[in-house]
């Protein structure tokens, strides 16, 4: 049925609309990976230990099934055969990450690792000789373990530290690298490193985790000025941090005002000071009020000089958003908020539920709303007057290691869809990034759940990668550039 005779039969048939499935040409389709992940060679050449290195060799009952990244999928020497997958899914751009500590063994910048340098022009090349786009993600998780052994992200002289790891990977890279992302999702880096669900796997939240959440953002405001001053006008690219954006939706009325002070407190934290300028003003009195009758000297975020405030803000070229799931939210009394995944909600008094509707998937907090992720981009626009977003992350974690991953076909699918219908509401997404290019280790997960479009054999020495359903499907997306109407959806060859 052609477009225009389905708008013919759409009085008879009012469930099928006309809708164009068909991408711009500038969007971008990718995957992504980060580096402890997938790399292994945790030790190769002279690599320097990473916290995560440090944290599994002392604490292997920290994962579930005693597994850590010593190995992963082997990609330090594999690295050319994820660049064929890249190129067999048809992509436009691939999303990793630099391991700092293979990069800079010391994590200082007095030492540049020419192994590590290698491995990473390597790969970049390697792409970019493909047609593919690296875009590059400078830390997603694995701090040195030495700069955490001299206070982490709790001490603000890493700000510095951080901004000299950027200095040298813009000047190896940055002729080749136009996509930028400083951090991966700074909640987990703060709350969750802080909450013993991540490195450096402290439970403070009340003090740590708050001071990472200033000092972090200053890093990134180092790495971007360094980038703007030094780099934009030879090579003109972008820079971004990637936000994790749980959709929250108040599960009644009443629920509404704290539904919306949940949203400071995941997202405004790491995004109001970078677009607005400052902390989110409410969510500031809150936790300032909270820390004074718990008899803290210093408010629980460290303020901002207004100097700061001018330094952090405007530091975002385009908006880097992970998008996964949805979660409903009720008030509730002072301390009954519950702990991980609810982070600080204690403090601001809210809960977290799922909505019957949202299909469920084997982890209890990790529902499936597609539609949630066009009314956040809109809500992105909106708060932030962002004009491009780019879908960093977002796909399905499954227990099986099944090729047949149907669902998550349609997840990727049913995000696509609502990518289109935004696009065409005439919000700016300039790219969708499936999570993940190939199953990989799941931090806490182990190897017990698989997210990718590549399956990997982990107990075969030479790691073999075999292409999932999934992986058939996200090549015709690309190849087409437009996804097929649903009912014929899996007839796709
Ligand atoms: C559908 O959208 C694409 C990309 O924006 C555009 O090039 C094409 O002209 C549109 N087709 C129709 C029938 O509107
Ligand atoms: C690297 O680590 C492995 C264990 O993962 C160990 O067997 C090997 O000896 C180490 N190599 C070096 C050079 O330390
Ligand atoms: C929500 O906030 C508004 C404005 O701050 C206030 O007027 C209203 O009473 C609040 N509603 C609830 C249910 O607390
Ligand atoms: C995006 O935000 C701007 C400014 O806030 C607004 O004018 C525009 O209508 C929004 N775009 C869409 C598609 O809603
Ligand atoms: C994984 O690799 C091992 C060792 O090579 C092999 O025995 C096993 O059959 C493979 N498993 C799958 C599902 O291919």
């Amino acid at each position: 049925m052609s477009c225009d005779s389905v708008v013919v039969f759409v009085v008879l048939v009012s469930t099928v609309s006309c809708q164009n499935l068909t991408f711009p040409d500038w969007f971008m389709f990718g995957a992504a990976t980060s580096s402890y992940q997938i790399e292994g060679g945790w030790n190769a050449s002279d690599k320097g230990e990473s916290t995560w290195d440090r944290a599994l060799h002392t604490h292997p009952e920290i994962v579930g099934d005693g597994s850590n990244g010593d190995v992963a999928c082997d990609s330090y020497h594999l690295w050319r055969r994820d660049v064929e997958m890249c190129a067999e899914l048809g992509l436009d751009m691939y999303r990793f990450s630099i391991s700092w500590p293979r990069l800079l063994p010391t994590g200082f910048s007095n030492k540049i690792s020419e192994d590590g340098k290698n491995y990473y022009s390597n790969l970049i090349d390697g792409l970019l000789e493909k047609g593919i786009e690296p875009v590059v993600t400078m830390y997603h998780w694995d701090l040195p373990q030495y700069l955490q052994d001299l206070g982490g992200w709790a001490n603000p002289l890493i700000s510095d530290w951080f901004a000299d790891y950027a200095s040298v990977v813009y000047y190896l890279y940055a002729d080749r690298v136009k996509y930028w992302i400083t951090f991966n999702e700074p909640i987990v880096t703060c709350d969750s490193g802080y909450t013993k669900q991540s490195t450096p796997y402290l439970d403070d939240l009340n003090t740590g985790g708050f001071l990472c959440n200033k000092n972090l953002l200053m890093a990134h405001a180092k790495a971007y000025r360094i980038y703007e001053e030094e780099y934009k006008l030879k090579y003109n690219g972008k820079i971004s941090l990637a936000n994790i954006f749980v959709w929250f939706e108040p599960e009644t009325p009443d629920d509404a005002n704290v539904t919306e002070l949940m949203f400071q407190l995941y997202e405004g934290r790491f995004a109001h000071p970078i677009y607005l300028g400052g902390w989110p003003p409410e969510l500031e009195k809150v936790l300032a009020e909270n820390g004074k009758r718990e008899g803290y000297k210093y408010p629980r975020l460290p303020p901002f000089t207004p100097e700061e405030v001018e330094f952090v803000r405007g530091t975002a070229d385009y908006y880097a958003l992970n998008h996964y799931i949805t979660r409903q939210i009720r008030q509730v009394g002072p301390g009954e908020a519950g702990s991980w995944p609810f982070y600080g909600s204690n403090e601001i008094g809210a809960t977290m539920l799922n909505d019957p509707s949202w299909t469920p998937t084997f982890i209890d907090w990790f529902t499936l709303n597609p539609k949630a992720l066009r009314t956040q981009l809109h809500w992105i626009n909106d708060t932030y007057g962002v004009n491009e977003v780019m879908v960093t992350e977002n796909g399905l974690p499954l227990l099986s290691r099944d090729l047949y991953d149907v669902e998550r076909m349609e997840c990727i699918r049913d995000h696509l869809e609502q990518i289109l219908l935004a696009i065409n509401d005439g919000i700016h997404v300039i790219g969708y990034t499936a999570w993940s290019l190939l199953d990989n280790f799941e931090w806490a997960a182990g190897y017990a759940s698989t997210f990718g479009l590549y399956a990997v054999n982990f107990t075969d020495p030479q790691r073999t990668r075999t292409p999932r359903e999934s992986a058939r499907y996200y090549s015709s997306v690309t190849r087409t550039r437009s996804l097929l109407p649903r009912k014929t959806d899996l007839n796709y060859e």
